[in-house]
């Protein structure tokens, strides 16, 4: 028996150290694409980054034009925007490290998600776009003057919304409306929405009011007006007044921000309210992020065994959500709040703002027409 259990100690150990070894090997031949860069044959600019770190490390750079596959649309960039994830991807801690495969640097050297254009190409199994349509949606990665998309990733913009609001868009409206959804939301319900003033906040607090809800925004004073303008019933001003020791209870609660004890926001819910875990602290990382997800994850546990639910989700990209979006849009009931707009070379700047977890809706980045121009003589 004594020699048995000596043998599985001695294989456990063999394989831990076995596992290291393979892990510190894996860790130090990884590479990214910017390790096997050739000259582009035929260029166009985007965002690069060869390296996990800071905005400081992003490289407005000549790389390959991409071309569209047989079920993929060429789309020629007029705008992006910027998405917590991007920030998460530019940083990269450990975890998500080990989800995308780049341990030392990053795989994919490119970023961005959201997408306005016009089509330039399609492959030969594309069937809903044309050359010249303009359309928005998801396509990775959009920080670059041409991207591919797959064809049920986008839709058609809408003629009275801007490029610019079309493509801040994607992520943060599928994740508002999505959110939304997950919380069950039914018109004539309290609907308190916590971070109401960011990229995603925003389009949540005017897709609720869209589904006949009565909305209660959170946000810091600057942010009161602009919340207040795009429909809230009503707002709290998180730096004065304490949501969660309000008398008012919510059937849905859409938290962007997650800085609550799962006991606070339970005070707050109906009996049979739902709290939609959406956020992790605003935009970027930042110290106590990972607790924050391990709340998260607490909280949805425990709310298995309990009337009230808290609920997570990840966003998915559905054309036919899009095409809710679109028609929200064209209808007037949903406009995009832009807070600041920069042109593709000055994405890290843009992305030095997003960082900050502050913005007032959406962080556009513009690929300029004479950019584009310039880069064809
Ligand atoms: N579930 C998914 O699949 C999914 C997909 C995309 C994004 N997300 C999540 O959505 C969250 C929001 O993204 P975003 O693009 O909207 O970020 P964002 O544009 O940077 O907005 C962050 C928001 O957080 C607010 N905020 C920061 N500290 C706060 C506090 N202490 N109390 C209340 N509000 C606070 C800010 O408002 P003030 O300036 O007024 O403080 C701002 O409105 C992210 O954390 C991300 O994790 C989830």
């Amino acid at each position: 028996m004594k020699r048995i259990l000596k043998w599985i100690a001695a294989t456990i150990l063999l394989a831990l150290i076995l596992s290291i070894f393979a892990g510190f090997i894996a860790y130090w031949r990884s590479t990214s694409e910017c390790d096997r860069k050739t000259v582009p044959s035929n260029p166009m600019k985007a965002i690069v980054q060869c390296e996990y770190g800071s905005p400081d490390l992003l490289k407005f750079e000549d790389v390959e034009k991409p071309v569209p596959n047989d079920n993929q649309v060429l789309i020629k960039v007029r705008a992006a925007s910027l998405n917590f994830i991007d920030a998460g991807l530019m940083r990269s801690p450990f975890l998500l490290r080990l989800m995308t495969g780049g341990l030392r640097k990053p795989k994919k050297t490119e970023l961005g998600s959201d997408v306005a254009g016009q089509v330039e190409a399609i492959g030969k199994n594309v069937t809903q776009f044309k050359p010249g349509d303009e359309v928005f949606g998801l396509a990775r990665p959009s920080l670059a003057e041409y991207v591919c998309a797959r064809e049920r990733a986008l839709v058609i913009k809408p003629a009275n919304v801007t490029f610019e609001q079309a493509g801040s868009v994607g992520l943060a409206g599928l994740t508002a409306l999505q959110g939304l959804r997950t919380g069950k939301i039914q018109p004539g319900q309290r609907v308190l929405i916590n971070g109401a003033s960011g990229g995603v906040g925003t389009f949540a607090v005017q897709i609720a009011k869209s589904f006949g809800t009565e909305v209660t925004a959170v946000c810091s004073t600057s942010k009161v007006d602009l919340v207040r303008s795009i429909g809230a019933d009503h707002v709290i001003d998180y730096t004065k007044e304490d949501f969660t020791k309000s008398e008012q209870r919510y059937d849905v609660i859409y938290d962007n921000v997650g800085n609550r004890s799962r006991a606070e926001r339970s005070r707050i819910l109906t009996p049979n309210g739902i709290c939609v875990l959406a956020g992790i602290g605003g935009a970027g990382p930042h110290e106590g992020q990972l607790s924050r997800i391990g709340g998260g994850y607490k909280a949805f546990l425990a709310s298995r065994f309990s009337r009230q639910k808290f609920q997570m989700y990840r966003t998915t990209t559905k054309q036919e959500d899009l095409a809710v979006l679109r028609d929200l849009m064209a209808t007037g009931k949903v406009t995009p709040v832009i807070d600041r707009t920069y042109k593709l070379s000055e994405t890290a700047e843009a992305m030095r703002y997003l960082e900050q977890g502050h913005a007032r809706g959406k962080v556009v980045i513009t690929v300029e027409q004479d950019e584009q121009a310039s880069l064809s003589r």
